[in-house]
């Protein structure tokens, strides 16, 4: 409830006029100049995306909120079928239900091409407030894991650089410790359901409170990347059979 609230302190009523009146708008001018010749065609799409930049970042870089995630350069398929996610009411967050409702699938792929495609710079985070005990325990559950309590490492699925595996898997940097770590808890509680595989789930019902406090904290700390691409698909083989986050 907390990130509603914060969420329409920060945009008044009038901000979310604006931003639907973009977002309808950029919709239904956006037919006839797809229809056009793409050598004349306006870049509609970013400013269509004009209604998701107020959250995301000029770039989908990451909000200036500290609960915005990060778009840019997640695995396109990942970020569309997210948004099906958002509009059909698996994954809930009030304002993005209710800016996609309705919206078709060919224009959730056209936006999520566009924030596959950004390069943005990775956003300055706080440096996470825990001990050096708990940085240790974040880092090894990310690249090690732990057998013995049946925990694969995150980067086992991630990436052995946490920058995403396509076409499913989302990078897990530039990312906020508060957003990680709510995405964590709504796995292992189920009111983050994911349709295409339930990989997520099954690892994050292994994480105790503690160890996901732990990781998210780590990952939080972790510099840019130098290579911020999510790794090819199939170029992993993933610690759990899950479908390799195969979307459709
Ligand atoms: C009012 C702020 C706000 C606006 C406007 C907004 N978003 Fe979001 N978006 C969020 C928040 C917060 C989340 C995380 C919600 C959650 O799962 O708790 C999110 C999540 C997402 C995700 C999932 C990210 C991931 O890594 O899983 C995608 C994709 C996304 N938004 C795209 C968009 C697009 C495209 C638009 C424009 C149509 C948009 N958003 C508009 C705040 C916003
Ligand atoms: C067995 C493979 C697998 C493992 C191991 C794994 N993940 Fe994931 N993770 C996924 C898949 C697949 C998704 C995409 C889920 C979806 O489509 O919503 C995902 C999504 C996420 C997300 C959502 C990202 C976002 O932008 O919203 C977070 C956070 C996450 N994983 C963290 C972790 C952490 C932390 C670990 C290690 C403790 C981990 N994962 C281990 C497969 C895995």
């Amino acid at each position: 409830m907390m990130k509603v609230d914060r969420c329409s302190a920060f945009l008044s009523r009038a901000g979310w006029v604006a931003i639907l009146a973009a977002l309808v708008s950029g919709y239904v001018t956006s037919e006839p100049v797809l229809a056009q010749s793409s050598v004349t065609a306006p870049d509609s799409t970013a400013t269509r995306v004009m209604a998701c930049t107020a959250c995301h970042g000029e770039k989908g870089q990451g909000g200036r909120d500290d609960y915005f995630p990060r778009l840019a350069g997640k695995p396109s398929a990942y970020l569309f079928h997210q948004l099906v996610a958002f509009r059909d009411g698996q994954r809930k967050y009030p304002p993005m239900n209710y800016l996609l409702a309705y919206l078709p699938d060919s224009y959730l792929r056209e936006m999520a091409d566009y924030f596959a495609a950004q390069h943005a710079p990775f956003p300055e985070l706080p440096r996470p407030d825990v001990s050096p005990e708990v940085m240790g325990l974040g880092k090894k559950l990310a690249m090690e894991g732990d057998e013995t309590r049946h925990i694969p490492s995150c980067a086992a699925c991630h990436g052995p650089t946490l920058t995403g595996v396509e076409p499913g898997i989302p990078s897990l940097l530039g990312l906020h410790s508060k957003y990680i770590s709510a995405q964590l808890g709504a796995s292992r509680y189920g009111t983050r359901v994911i349709t295409t595989s339930q990989c997520m789930q099954k690892v994050a019902s292994q994480l105790s409170e503690e160890d996901i406090a732990a990781v998210s904290a780590w990952l939080s700390s972790l510099p840019a990347p130098e290579n911020p691409a999510p790794a090819s698909a199939g170029s992993l083989k993933l610690a759990l059979t899950c479908d390799s986050g195969e979307v459709k």
